[in-house]
């Protein structure tokens, strides 16, 4: 295991800040063990020699690397499952009332290895059931880690991740992957999803603006400059009585938010 002085540590620190707003400055352990042995793959004998390279001409795929390694995508199927029975018992009848152009859109943002994606999307298709043919529900799914994304089309998982969800979901929404215990996620459920690569720092620019935003667990690494240009840039992306989910270990700054409070870790857009 390599060692990194406080100058790097600071150094690299600035940089993930800066660029992708996660706050590692209490993660020197983390960096340390996570990093040093792609460091040494890599031909670099140091932290130093590395975070030069870094700064100075990183290529895309030492950026991917990078991310792959400092990220935390730990997630499961129905992860505080509170939110998605508001969203089944509250937001949904809400929006199959008013969306005349039976058009939802709803994102994903910080998905990870894909289970948030695809709880939403069984979800809609408990839901609607036999109407589901009649609306445009795809959800956006997006991330920065490569490693994540690559899992989420991938869509193969351990029963541990699928615990929490309601019986017989295992049996509707996934077939057997051919290893005991590990499943596939179902062709209807899947192409329900579209994963995109996209950096939460970045101006949000899609085509259509979103009834619902799910970005839980991951403004809990961005500190509150960071999270309070995110949620503004998040509100301009809301539709009007659309909502913004997040974790509930977060809060946003009811003075300075311009999202209506709900309850816990729910917003909405007046
Ligand atoms: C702990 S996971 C959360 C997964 C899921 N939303 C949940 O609650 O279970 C956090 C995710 O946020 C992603 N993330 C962190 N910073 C990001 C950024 N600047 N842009 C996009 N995704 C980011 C990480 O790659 C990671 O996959």
């Amino acid at each position: 295991m390599l060692t990194i002085t406080e100058t790097d540590f600071q150094r690299l620190v600035r940089f993930v800040k800066q660029n992708y707003g996660i706050d590692l400055s209490k993660k020197k352990q983390l960096i340390v063990g996570r990093l040093s042995n792609s460091i040494l793959s890599m031909g670099f004998s140091s932290f130093e020699e590395y975070v030069d390279h870094l700064l100075k001409n990183h290529t895309p795929e030492d950026l991917e690397l990078m991310l792959n390694k400092l990220t935390t995508n730990y997630t499961y199927f129905m992860r505080e499952e509170s939110h998605f029975e508001f969203f089944t018992e509250v937001i949904l009848p809400y929006l199959i009332e008013t969306k005349k152009n039976r058009s939802l859109s709803i994102w994903s943002a910080g998905c990870s290895s894909g289970e948030e994606p695809y709880t939403i999307s069984m979800i809609l298709k408990e839901y609607l059931g036999s109407q589901a043919s009649m609306w445009d529900t795809r959800v956006l799914a997006t991330d920065i880690s490569q490693n994540a994304l690559k899992a989420a089309n991938n869509a193969v998982y351990d029963k541990d991740s699928l615990r929490n969800l309601p019986p017989g979901w295992k049996e509707k929404y996934f077939r057997p992957a051919g290893t005991p215990g590990v499943y596939t996620v179902s062709p209807a459920i899947k192409s329900n999803v579209i994963f995109r690569t996209f950096n939460l720092m970045n101006p949000i620019k899609f085509r259509l603006k979103f009834d619902v935003i799910f970005c839980r667990n991951v403004m809990i690494y961005f500190d509150q400059e960071t999270k309070d240009a995110l949620v503004n840039r998040f509100y301009n992306a809301t539709n009007p009585g659309g909502y913004l989910l997040i974790g509930h270990s977060e809060s946003l700054n009811r003075n300075s938010t311009p999202y209506h409070y709900i309850k816990p870790a729910t917003y909405r857009r007046e």
